[in-house]
């Protein structure tokens, strides 16, 4: 807790006094995107998918991959505390949505697919989702949601991450979404894992770089990362880029 309210205001500092952005790239995406305030008629789609699930209490079994939850001391979630505590709320989900239309991706890898929150408002904008879940109650729960919501260019897939990644060949992604297994060490093995899966355009999203000491640390070391060029802090999520014509940069935005 300390730890997030050090780096909370140290962001917010940041951003302050790095507000001029110079890099034309990270200029419009900030403007055009990150803080694109019109009303996209998929949010409500998405506010829809979220009410779905709201009060549910159907219980599912998870699978505990490391770093554990903070909140919950069981094994065993309601799927409506899973919606509170372990998704994507309602901004982050719409910035996801905005990130993949604004960027026109058309394959997305996300590790970390929970009840599909994120999913969803990803597929909304017609891209390809392939998402890897490794608590099977968990990944049939979101596969079911993805039926019921003819999201038919879903791909969900019931694995551990490291094991899912191992066997992918020839397949790159334009954006990939890594959010699960709250580990510095996994994340950045992810990372490079994911790179073999990836060109030079494509969006990496890390998301809870302040959950714990040690993702900060990842996050900091994958900013420094040789193939990485821009990355920008946006506190609740990190994005990082691989494209060459941008200078090795940090940039902090609040939104
Ligand atoms: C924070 S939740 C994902 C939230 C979702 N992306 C969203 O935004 O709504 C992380 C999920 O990753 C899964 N997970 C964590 N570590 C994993 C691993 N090593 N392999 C497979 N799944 C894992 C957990 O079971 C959990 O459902």
């Amino acid at each position: 807790m300390l730890h997030q309210l050090k780096n909370y205001i140290k962001h917010s500092i940041k951003s302050f006094h790095l507000h001029g952005i110079h890099s034309p790239f990270v200029f419009t995406l900030e403007k055009k995107c990150l803080r694109d305030k019109a009303v996209y008629e998929q949010y409500d789609v998405m506010r829809r998918f979220r009410e779905s699930v709201k009060n549910n209490n159907t219980i599912l079994h998870i699978e505990d991959y490391g770093a554990g939850s903070k909140i919950f001391k069981t094994d065993e979630r309601r799927v409506s505390d899973i919606l509170k505590y372990n998704s994507s709320d309602r901004k982050s989900a719409e910035m996801l949505f905005r990130l993949c239309n604004y960027f026109k991706v058309n394959n997305v890898l996300e590790l970390g697919t929970s009840i599909g929150i994120a999913t969803h408002a990803m597929a909304l904008s017609g891209a390809h989702i392939t998402t890897i879940e490794g608590s099977p109650e968990v990944q049939k729960f979101a596969q079911s949601q993805f039926e019921k919501f003819s999201l038919d260019k879903v791909k969900s897939v019931c694995s551990k991450f490291d094991e899912f990644l191992i066997n992918q060949l020839g397949t790159t992604y334009d954006l990939i979404y890594i959010d699960g297994h709250h580990d510095g060490m996994a994340t950045i093995d992810y990372f490079n894992a994911c790179l073999k899966l990836s060109h030079k355009d494509t969006i990496f999203i890390l998301d809870d770089i302040y959950w714990s000491r040690d993702m900060t640390d990842a996050w900091s070391q994958l900013c420094q990362h040789v193939n990485v060029t821009a990355s920008i802090d946006l506190y609740d999520v990190g994005l990082l880029f691989l494209r060459k014509e941008q200078l090795k940069e940090r940039f902090y935005i609040k939104l």
